[in-house]
């Protein structure tokens, strides 16, 4: 007998959110045993769990869960009786240039998961849970109008929120046909710290830090909908705990931005920490070829959840932001590393030829 509560299976806890969720889950449940399953790939760092990765109710095994057997081996080993499956690729950019990386991790993967978790548990669904971490991409592409709800029709338009909208079938699907307890989650933009620098908000402070141009795909006239990664994982605390059984809750904060406003915002913080003349980093700017199939406008409607569940974002933008480029800054050793190596090959790949 485990002298644990739970023992729950994080897939991806090295990378940006799921490294957040679990240092939430250890410290706000000590009773519960997680267990980090994760592959390393380039987004992946177990740097971003030093504060906790002493604890007693924490442990890391490194696997791919394309590997079948070896996640089958998993949970005959731990037992678990509950999955947060965060591992994914999720560079929309990476998956333009080589979607079957997401093909393989995203579908095969998450169906790996699904066989595990329905073969260990077919004898005793009762307080098991798979749950899936997924996206707002999934509904593809807003007008100037309108929200995400979780009622509207699937619309993926890149590879990666293909490979995403497939695996939320494939999880849909074991549940209807082989009653898999299942909840699944669809959130809009995240930021705040630990995350990879290929991404908009942290590529742009380490360029601007750097004085390198600021490459704005397109005009800069896309929007995003920006919730501050603790939120997140809050709400995959309140949906774990209190969501129903075999249910979706999308998660966002009412917090829309074009580009072109986020990356001035930005610039006009980065002036400000960095001590520069107001105006410096906004000269930056440096418009480029827009991202293939670039979807307009991700803005998600999370009524259900506020309502049902009682959750609501904690942290303003404004302050959110300074916040994470607060902490950009006093990581730079974090950044370094994290951007020697592969990182320059792929940046070069990326926005050279552009
Ligand atoms: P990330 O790229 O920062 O981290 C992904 C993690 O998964 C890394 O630690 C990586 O090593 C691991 N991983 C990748 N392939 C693996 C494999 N085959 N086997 C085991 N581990 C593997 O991603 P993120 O931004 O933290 O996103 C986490 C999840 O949340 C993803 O499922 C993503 O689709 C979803 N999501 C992200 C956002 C966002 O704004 N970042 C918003 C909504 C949903
Ligand atoms: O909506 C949730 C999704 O948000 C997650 O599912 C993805 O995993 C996550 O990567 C994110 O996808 P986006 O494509 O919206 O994020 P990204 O940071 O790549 O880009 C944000 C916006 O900024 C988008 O409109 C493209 C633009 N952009 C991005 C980069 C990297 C630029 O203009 N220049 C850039 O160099």
């Amino acid at each position: 007998m485990s002298k644990f509560k739970r023992t729950i299976m994080v897939t991806g806890g090295a990378g940006f959110i799921g490294s957040h969720l679990i240092r939430f889950f250890v410290k706000k449940y000590p009773d519960y045993k997680i267990v980090n399953v994760d592959k390393l790939t380039y987004a992946g760092n177990l740097e971003n769990l030093t504060d906790i990765e002493k604890e007693s109710n924490y442990e890391f095994v490194k696997a791919d869960i394309v590997d079948a057997e070896l996640m089958q081996k998993l949970f005959d080993e731990y037992k678990f009786d509950s999955v947060i499956h965060l591992a994914a690729e999720s560079h929309v950019d990476r998956s333009i240039t080589n979607p079957m990386e997401f093909i393989y991790t995203n579908i095969v993967g998450t169906a790996n998961l699904l066989n595990a978790a329905k073969f260990h548990w077919k004898d005793n669904p009762e307080g098991k849970l798979f749950y899936h971490v997924s996206t707002d991409e999934v509904y593809g592409s807003l007008g100037e109008t309108g929200f995400f709800l979780e009622t509207t029709s699937y619309d993926p338009r890149s590879p990666y929120s293909a490979s995403k909208a497939s695996s939320d079938h494939l999880v849909r699907a074991y549940h209807h046909t082989f009653g898999l307890p299942i909840k699944i989650s669809n959130c809009s933009n995240n930021y705040g710290s630990f995350q990879f620098p290929e991404k908009l908000i942290p590529l742009f402070i380490h360029n601007i830090k750097n004085n390198k141009p600021l490459p704005v795909y397109g005009k800069g006239e896309n929007i995003r909908d920006w919730l501050w990664v603790n939120d997140h994982a809050s709400a995959i605390d309140e949906i774990f705990h209190n969501g129903k059984m075999g249910e979706t809750y999308n998660i966002g904060g009412h917090n829309e931005w074009t580009n072109i406003d986020l990356i001035k915002l930005l610039c006009k913080i980065m002036d400000e920490k960095l001590g520069r003349e107001s105006g410096t980093s906004e000269k930056l700017i440096s418009y480029v070829k827009d991202r293939a199939g670039h979807d307009l406008r991700y803005a998600i409607d999370s009524t259900k959840l506020q309502n049902d569940l009682g959750w609501k974002p904690s942290l303003q933008f404004e302050e959110g932001l300074r916040k994470t480029v607060g902490w950009y800054l006093d990581s730079s050793e974090w950044l370094n590393r994290v951007t020697s190596g592969a990182y320059q090959e792929y940046y070069e790949d990326q926005y050279e030829k552009r």
